[in-house]
């Protein structure tokens, strides 16, 4: 009869007996090896499992082969598995066509947009914790952001950098995916979505540099305040979100990235077959995308550490709105719009050489404004039906070959420059009389954002010297002819070229510099000129105060 062998009881648990065994082990040196081999072992299984557990299956042996770019340890293949099953790598297609995947194709524009919205998203909502949507509290919520706040300031910088580098990059996707013919055919409601998702971008962008109520923005009511931030936060960012999806759904499920025309419709069988040919996501392209994605991380750091202050003015001021909207460089263009350098003038030569006046019935601001920019927006919308509209009109099969879309190439450049025309026209436009213009080269009220990130706010000459170098005086500006090694002197004396270059009549101009209080200097540009009509006051005074701490680049 089986029986049982007696049992020494012990009041140790087992975890406790075994480390006290250990020490036992110690003593000889097979016991020592035993030792350091079970817990080598015992290592590895808990690495594994919390590895397999992260992966959704891939255990330690295989994450080492992927990222050596190995192929698979365990069978069956356990990188099936995780593809299916891990969040990240499900949204993602298990191979590609390897010429759709080659750099030159796509320069990765898809992929860092990707990235840069996401981190719109962190950094956003990182920045809902600190701001304050409300008139009164806005301004000053970002003011102890950046001063209070440790890495605050970082944490602006990188939503401003961010939000200017995801614009950026969107458009050289358009570009590209224009330029490659990629939104023929079963690519045109992705290229429609995309278009939504531009004018979506825009918009939130847009919005965004009404948030920290500084001076810069000049419209929409103030008290709306909390609607833009809605609107900012909420509504747009989440209509962006499914727009993504539906964008992306479409890419990596429905057509896939497209392929070079040139090999897509190479007349040789091979070069269209070996286009053709698989690339597995894991490990290949994987390891490429942690390379850009280290890249991008890099550089996005760098600029939010080192790239300049993300704007901010002096706070909103009802009283002191600016005279001129100003607008981040990416809509430069519709600023340039809004400038009607074509129409107007067309019709006010039709006006005044033909006698035909239609003025009446053309509002430029609307015109201008808001509907052409609603136009283009909407040809943009449908640009790729329009094309197979036109493919169709002459009978002939779509091609994505540079050759076969010479009049869509063109029109695509023409476009382009047309954007940056309007751009450079609106970046470049003088707005007031030629006496406010110089105050406002030489003395603005207060320093002007800078349209371009990474260039300097423009704060004008007089600040730019600073405090130290400003002499306490009056000064004529007529008796500074000569150029001078003194930087103040020598601004007087680029003051009186701008006067002379100026198309006002006897212009004089004088500047007074006065300790006002301690530490705080008065500077008055003074300019006076012969009026030429009867609205015309021919004078124009102006006065900053400027501290001795304020630094000015
Ligand atoms: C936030 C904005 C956008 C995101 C996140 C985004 C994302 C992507 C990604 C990841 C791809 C695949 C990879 C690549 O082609 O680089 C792609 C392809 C594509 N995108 Fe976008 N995109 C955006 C905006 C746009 C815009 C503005 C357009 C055009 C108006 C557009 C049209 C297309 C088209 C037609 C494709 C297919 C290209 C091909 O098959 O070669 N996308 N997009
Ligand atoms: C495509 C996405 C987005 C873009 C292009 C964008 C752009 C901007 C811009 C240009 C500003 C002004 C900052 C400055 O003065 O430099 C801003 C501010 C802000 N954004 Fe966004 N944003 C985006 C998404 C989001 C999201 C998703 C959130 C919240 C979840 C958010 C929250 C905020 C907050 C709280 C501010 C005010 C703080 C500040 O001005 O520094 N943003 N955004």
């Amino acid at each position: 009869m089986f029986q049982r062998e007696p049992q020494r009881r012990s009041r140790l648990p087992v975890g406790v007996k075994n480390f006290f065994a250990a020490f036992g082990d110690l003593k000889t040196s097979t016991g020592r090896a035993h030792l350091a081999q079970q817990t080598r072992a015992t290592a590895w299984r808990v690495a594994d499992e919390t590895t397999r557990a992260l992966t959704a299956g891939l255990g330690l042996a295989d994450v080492r082969a992927l990222l050596r770019g190995e192929p698979p340890v365990e069978k069956p293949n356990v990188r099936e598995q995780a593809l299916s099953r891990a969040f990240w790598t499900h949204l993602r297609p298990r191979a590609y066509y390897k010429s759709s995947t080659k750099f030159s194709h796509t320069f990765g524009f898809g992929f860092f947009n990707v990235f840069f919205a996401f981190v719109q998203l962190i950094t956003g909502t990182l920045l809902m914790f600190f701001y304050e949507p409300s008139p009164e509290r806005a301004y000053a919520s970002i003011v102890q952001l950046v001063t209070q706040v440790p890495l605050g300031q970082f944490l602006r910088h990188l939503h401003h950098w961010s939000a200017n580098l995801l614009v950026l990059f969107v458009l050289l996707h358009l570009l590209r995916v224009y330029l490659t013919g990629a939104f023929k055919q079963t690519r045109r409601l992705t290229w429609s979505i995309g278009a939504l998702l531009l004018g979506l971008l825009l918009a939130i962008a847009f919005i965004g540099y009404r948030l920290p109520m500084d001076n810069a923005v000049t419209w929409g009511n103030p008290d709306d305040l909390l609607r833009y931030y809605l609107l900012h936060t909420g509504i747009l960012p989440g209509a962006g979100l499914l727009l993504v999806a539906a964008h992306y759904y479409r890419v990596a499920r429905l057509h896939g990235i497209s392929l070079p025309a040139n090999e897509e419709e190479s007349p040789d069988a091979t070069v269209r077959e070996n286009a053709r040919a698989r690339v597995n996501y894991l490990p290949e392209l994987w390891s490429r995308e942690l390379v850009w994605l280290a890249l991008a991380l890099l550089g996005l750091f760098a600029l939010a550490a080192w790239g300049g202050h993300a704007p901010l003015g002096r706070p909103f001021d009802s009283t002191h709105r600016a005279a001129t909207m100003s607008v981040p460089w990416f809509l430069l263009w519709w600023q340039g719009l809004r400038l009607d350098p074509l129409v107007l003038p067309m019709l006010l030569g039709l006006r005044d050489g033909a006698g035909i006046d239609l003025t009446p019935f053309y509002d430029s601001a609307l015109w201008q404004g808001i509907l052409v920019p609603i136009f283009l927006g909407a040809v943009l919308l449908v640009a790729p039906y329009l094309d197979a509209l036109w493919d169709k009109f002459w009978g002939r099969a779509p091609s994505r070959l540079g050759r076969q879309r010479k009049l869509g190439i063109a029109l695509g450049l023409f476009a382009l420059m047309g954007w940056l025309a309007f751009s450079l026209l609106a970046y470049f436009a003088s707005t007031g009389s030629p006496a406010e213009r110089i105050a406002h080269e030489f003395l603005p009220e207060e320093c002007e954002r800078a349209v371009f990130p990474l260039l300097p706010a423009e704060c004008g000459a007089v600040r730019r010297i600073g405090y130290a170098q400003l002499p306490n005086g009056t000064y004529e500006v007529a008796r500074y002819a000569a150029p001078s090694a003194e930087p103040f002197e020598n601004m007087l004396a680029q003051l009186r070229v701008r006067l002379a270059q100026a198309d006002v009549d006897d212009a004089r101009a004088q500047i007074i510099i006065e300790e006002w209080q301690a530490n705080l200097k008065k500077i008055t540009l003074r300019i006076v000129w012969t009026p030429r009509a009867s609205s015309d006051t021919g004078t124009l005074e102006r006065t900053i105060y400027l501290h001795r701490d304020s630094a000015y680049e």
